[in-house]
């Protein structure tokens, strides 16, 4: 534990504002049957960010970053990736054959460990039936959930009868599973503190009605996460009907957001769209919205500038 809160500082900057979800490590895997067989995709994050993936073809694990190692050797490092071979290649096709999903449903695996608590999870998903929860792990034991039914129950009677399994799962998600998370953080501490300026830009949306405009504010390409945006009249005046979008991930690991004010034409013009993150060492961005297109500052159209 000792170890935890020396990275404390560092975890707070990193998940700022969400930090109070904590970090975890996790693994991912998605299982859908085509063409007469199980196509397995698994992939490994830290929190939202995906550092593994598995290479279904080769078997082995494939780093997305030099620091995706952390500080595990490459002996243990192997022996993890044998692991998962035996689990891809042999558990699986068995006990998926054995009972589980005759249905041919696809269904979702997540497996890992959250630091603040501790404690590791092993959750087991069928996509098919709006994600329900099928069966769990806890403490050396697999748990039918209760809408997985008998089938749920035979399941967990299968795998709990192989007590080595059990007890070697535990093992992955109570200890190595924190130990490789905080290695994970120490070795890719540079990138997971890096901050990335977002782009912002103002365009309009579907009109809303008659009358109306809806003001759209970009904010792309940013990192980390946490972000503020607003549009305001003048440059303190919050706009209540601001709606947020959902902050969806680029292609590099940065984020994009969009904010959106439903308003009279005629009251448009004032309004300005205010952005607060991390990158700007606190000089928060301000695009006016005006008639004319343009970005530079000052030439009456929509313009940008720092406060
Ligand atoms: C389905 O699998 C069979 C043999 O397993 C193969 O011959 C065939 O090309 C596959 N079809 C598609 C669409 O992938
Ligand atoms: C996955 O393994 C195959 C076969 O060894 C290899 O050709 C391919 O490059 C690997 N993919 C990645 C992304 O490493
Ligand atoms: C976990 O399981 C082990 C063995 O089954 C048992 O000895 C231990 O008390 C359990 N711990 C908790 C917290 O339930
Ligand atoms: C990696 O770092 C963690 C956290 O400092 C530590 O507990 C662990 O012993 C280190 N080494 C290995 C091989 O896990």
């Amino acid at each position: 534990r000792a170890m935890l809160f020396l990275l404390l500082p560092l975890l707070a900057a990193l998940f700022q504002g969400g930090f109070e979800e904590s970090i975890s490590y996790h693994l991912m895997q998605t299982s859908s049957f085509y063409n007469h067989s199980w196509v397995h995709v698994g992939s490994g994050w830290l929190g939202e960010l995906q550092t593994h993936r598995w290479n279904s073809s080769s078997n082995a694990i494939i780093y997305l970053y030099p620091w995706s190692r952390g500080n595990f050797s490459n002996k243990e490092l192997m022996y993890v990736e044998r692991l998962f071979q035996l689990y891809f290649n042999e558990h699986q096709d068995y006990y998926i054959s054995q009972l589980m999903f005759k249905g041919e449903f696809p269904f979702i695996v997540t497996a890992g460990c959250e630091l603040h608590s501790g404690k590791g999870f092993l959750g087991f998903k069928q996509v098919a039936l709006q994600g329900q929860d099928f069966m769990s792990f806890q403490n050396e034991t697999f748990l039918p959930s209760p809408e997985g039914g008998e089938k749920a129950q035979e399941a967990c009677k299968l795998l709990n009868f192989n007590e080595a399994y059990t007890q070697r799962l535990h093992r992955l998600l109570s200890d190595t599973c924190p130990r490789f998370t905080l290695g994970l953080l120490d070795a890719g501490k540079a990138h997971l503190q890096r901050r990335v300026k977002p782009e912002t830009w103002l365009s309009s949306g579907p009109s809303p009605g008659p009358g109306h405009l809806l003001l759209v504010c970009h904010v792309s390409g940013f990192y980390p996460k946490h972000v503020w945006v607003m549009w305001m009249r003048g440059e303190l005046q919050e706009q209540e009907g601001t709606q947020r979008g959902d902050i969806l991930p680029n292609a590099d690991g940065t984020w994009y957001l969009q904010a959106t004010l439903d308003v009279a034409a005629e009251e448009a013009a004032g309004l300005a769209c205010r952005v607060k993150h991390s990158s700007l060492g606190g000089q928060d961005l301000l695009l006016h919205w005006g008639g004319k297109s343009g970005t530079q500052a000052g030439d009456g159209g929509i313009s940008s500038s720092r406060v």
